[in-house]
């Protein structure tokens, strides 16, 4: 009997059911969102309170926000190395450890150096966890379920950037920014102790020659059903791609076109602005004519935050429905659309007297930049998530993963490294305008290279690669 006819009989209720273990996984890839979100919005409100305790140099105020960023690019790529040698699920749990010793560094930091390296630890563990818990989630997932699993994970992002930003304006008054770092312990133990609960990763064990703990995972996820199709299926595929994987075999020629759909996807969702915007939202307010701090944090907790957070739902809800494709596509529209209105609204404001509070632009402003969240949130920020986890090869999935995610950290971290250099270099429309043309730009790409993974297996796109027939259901 082929895999083929051997896995069709196990598709309609593999593909449906969520049971106990599968939940636990979703629980992993959500705290791990959780962590990354909140350690990516709170350094904002942290900062007044650090600049003033240890009276920082220009040069420290931006080593102690960007090493988190630095610590994440090397953590993305250790990460990938970490879930192909220890598994999964330890990556995972690493992560969480990585979490609560920084967590603890930084919330107890005696001095500057301290501090600092209590970032770093943070970001490291933000590599690991941003490679880790996505990959593990979607080598677990039933094919129908996938892509709502790794958006999941950008809905903890969200939550955990609006939680951030919550807790900032809470604890702003009294500056305590000991706190606001010192409270991503509390995820970071939930990550270890989920973790612990979870199941490795069958496709991993597969691939280490440990074939009976497959066995026996697979049995734990899917009791009431006969497992030995499923396991054929994933080792057939993984027949296919004898020896260890390398890190010069993420650069074959043979994965070239999922490496290029991969880290096109990872700038793309960094050059179109989103971090400018959530980095520099209380700046862009303040520019468009809310005047004080009060009208600012507001602007940004809901407005970003708030509906950062909503409109990730729209993505739940169609990603598996609809497919990637459709969303990217409506999402560059309604992001392009929205930059285009933000830079001529400032055109007007920049024309107008400073102070003065131009009040028809600034609303414009902010009706836009909800666009631009709206359609970045149902599209680039969870469909380049998922895409990037599902697109590679089980055989270099874990270092191809963490190259995309590395290469989307450098983007990230160009772009808020020097949003506010451009805005001085090339003004503010302008500026909003080039995020505006690199949408349009990323249309076009999208439009011709990004195939449609929606339902369709991990072993069925790792075939189309190749060239050979899609056939196989997990
Ligand atoms: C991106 C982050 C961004 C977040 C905003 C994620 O998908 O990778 O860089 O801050 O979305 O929701």
């Amino acid at each position: 009997m082929s895999v083929t006819q051997q896995t069709t009989s196990t598709k309609s209720t593999a593909s449906e059911t969520l049971t106990g273990p599968l939940l636990v996984v979703l629980a992993v890839v959500v705290v791990a969102g959780l962590l990354f979100g909140y350690d990516q919005g709170v350094i904002s409100g942290a900062l007044d309170g650090i600049k003033q305790q240890f009276m920082l140099s220009a040069i420290l105020v931006e080593v102690v926000t960007s090493w988190v960023t630095l610590g994440a690019l090397v953590g993305s790529l250790a990460g990938g190395w970490l879930a192909d040698h220890y598994g999964r699920r330890r990556a995972v749990l690493i992560a969480g450890a990585l979490f609560v010793v920084g967590a603890l560094l930084q919330a107890t930091a005696p001095d500057v150096p301290l501090l600092v390296f209590g970032r770093l630890v943070v970001g490291f563990g933000v590599g690991v966890a941003a490679v880790a818990a996505p990959l593990y989630g979607s080598e677990l997932a039933p094919a129908a379920h996938r892509g709502r699993f790794v958006a999941a994970y950008q809905l903890a992002i969200t939550i955990g950037i609006f939680l951030a930003y919550l807790v900032n304006a809470g604890l702003a008054a009294d500056g305590d920014w000991r706190w606001m770092l010192g409270i991503s312990l509390v995820p970071g133990v939930l990550l270890v102790l989920v973790g612990a609960l979870g199941v490795e990763s069958p496709r991993w064990l597969v691939k280490m020659g440990r074939r009976d703990e497959a066995r026996a995972v697979l049995g734990k996820v899917w009791p009431e059903e006969d497992n030995a199709a499923r396991l054929k299926a994933i080792e057939h595929t993984l027949d296919e791609e004898a020896g260890k994987a390398s890190w010069r075999e993420v650069f074959d020629p043979a994965w070239r076109k999922p490496l290029m759909i991969a880290l096109g996807l990872a700038i793309f969702q960094q050059i179109t602005g989103i971090n400018a915007i959530i980095y520099y939202a209380n700046q862009i307010f303040a520019a468009a004519g809310f005047s004080t701090a009060a009208q600012q944090t507001t602007a940004t907790t809901w407005a970003v935050g708030g509906v950062n957070v909503a409109a990730t739902f729209i993505a739940i809800a169609f990603i598996d429905k609809l497919g990637r494709r459709p969303l990217l596509l409506a999402g560059l529209i309604g992001m392009g659309l929205a930059l285009l209105v933000v830079g001529f609204a400032f055109l007007s404001i920049d024309g107008q007297l400073a102070g003065n509070g131009p009040r028809t632009a600034g609303i414009v402003t902010l009706v836009a930049l909800v666009v631009f969240i709206v359609s970045f949130a149902f599209s680039l920020g969870p469909v380049v998530w998922t895409v990037i986890n599902e697109i590679f090869p089980g055989k270099v999935r874990g270092r191809a993963v963490a190259v995309a995610t590395a290469v989307n950290w450098g983007s990230a971290f160009l772009v808020s490294q020097f949003f506010l250099t451009l805005i001085d270099a090339i003004g503010k429309s302008t500026t909003f305008w080039l995020f505006a043309f690199f949408c349009a730009a990323g249309w076009i790409w999208v439009y011709r290279t990004v195939p449609e993974t929606r339902g369709r297996t991990l072993e069925d796109i790792e075939r189309s690669w190749t060239g050979q027939p899609a056939s196989v259901s997990v």
